[in-house]
């Protein structure tokens, strides 16, 4: 060999050992690379269990709390905030710089009794500004985006009768996404809702004239979530998709897959795998192919620890890894994606 190639070589390989060859690399760096947030919910002991620490890092640039951070887990009695799971969760992240978005101030679930239990508007306002402040000022530039509030539409794309509408009235997205910008001007906003993906649907709908009718009005806004809990036996209707994604780029807004799982009704079969996989895959074109997309975070990551089986009965198997957290064939499918390789 002549001398001129073996010192080619030589650096060569010496560069593949600093940096890793490239199929070596994980799909977090994968992500990274491709400008995806890749995100994952997470639940408070998951950052301490060395096993899923390391699926965490290996896999994901962004983490939510799936439970931590709603109001009856952070501030379980007015006067007693329980900070330690959240601070540990964010300083986790931070180590890794993986993102990390909070989830979430307004909502009709997981609220202590004593928010169930406010009459006036006064005293709601004044509670409400309050979680908000205190938790986006403590994280202040360590939460990169807030679900500010979630599911505040009925089926039909009306408002639902909660307490913050009952106590405030329709205002209180108003004064929830104004508090959250000057508590941290910083951070990104979300308005997030399930049942909400394809234009034309009432509830799709409702959520874009909500949105749009915020925007319009210079409440400060900047994104939405569409949360993702899909159904295998249901295609994904690229086209209801795509139209609804497009929309809402129109009016400068960001659109974000925010809790993405897709369940299969008991038992499974790979008749029934291929449709989730295609799911998945589907969604995950669209996140990195719409350029107000980009983020794709999922509801939990294996089968074991699932949300599914509780809240839907009869489904399961919605997630990347399975009943003893090992990887699924959907998961390197997106793995694939991610990397550049089409869905077939
Ligand atoms: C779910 C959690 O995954 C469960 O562990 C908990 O028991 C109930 O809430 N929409 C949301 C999430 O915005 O906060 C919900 O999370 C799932 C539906």
């Amino acid at each position: 060999m002549k001398r001129t190639t073996i010192l080619f070589l030589s650096i060569l390989l010496g560069i593949i050992s600093l940096t890793g060859c490239p199929g070596s690399r994980s799909v977090r760096e994968r992500a990274d690379k491709r400008n995806l947030t890749y995100g994952m919910s997470v639940q408070a002991g998951d950052v301490l269990d060395p096993d899923t620490i390391s699926i965490l890092e290996d896999n994901f640039n962004l983490l939510v709390p799936e439970n931590t951070m709603k109001w009856v887990n952070i501030r379980p009695t007015k006067g007693f905030w329980n900070w330690s799971d959240m601070d540990n969760m964010v300083a986790f992240a931070q180590k890794r710089k993986m993102r990390m978005k909070g989830h979430t101030f307004v909502w009709h679930q997981q609220n202590p009794p004593y928010v169930y239990s406010l009459k006036t508007r006064e005293e709601a306002i004044a509670l409400l500004t309050d979680q908000i402040t205190s938790v986006m000022t403590r994280y202040k530039g360590k939460i990169y985006e807030y679900d500010v509030c979630n599911e505040v539409l009925n089926e039909d794309g009306t408002m639902r009768d909660t307490i913050w509408y009952k106590t405030i009235g329709p205002d209180y997205l108003d004064i929830a996404f104004r508090t959250a910008r000057a508590a941290d001007p910083d951070a990104r906003l979300i308005l997030n809702d399930y049942s909400n993906e394809y234009a034309g649907t009432p509830k799709a709908d409702g959520f874009y004239a909500l949105a749009k009718d915020l925007k319009d009005r210079g409440v400060p806004i900047d994104g939405v979530g569409l949360q993702m809990h899909l159904m295998a036996q249901d295609p994904v209707s690229e086209e209801a998709l795509l139209e609804n994604v497009r929309r809402f780029g129109d009016l400068g807004l960001f659109v974000s897959f925010t809790e993405i799982d897709v369940r299969v009704a008991n038992p499974l079969t790979a008749e029934k795998e291929a449709e989730q996989i295609d799911a998945y895959s589907k969604l995950m074109e669209i996140a990195l192919g719409e350029k107000n997309a980009g983020s794709f975070i999922m509801w939990g990551f294996s089968d074991k620890r699932s949300w599914i089986p509780r809240a839907f009965p009869g489904f399961g198997f919605a997630h990347l890894y399975d009943q003893n957290d090992k990887p699924k064939p959907v998961y390197f499918r997106l793995k694939d994606i991610i990397s550049g390789k089409k869905a077939k």
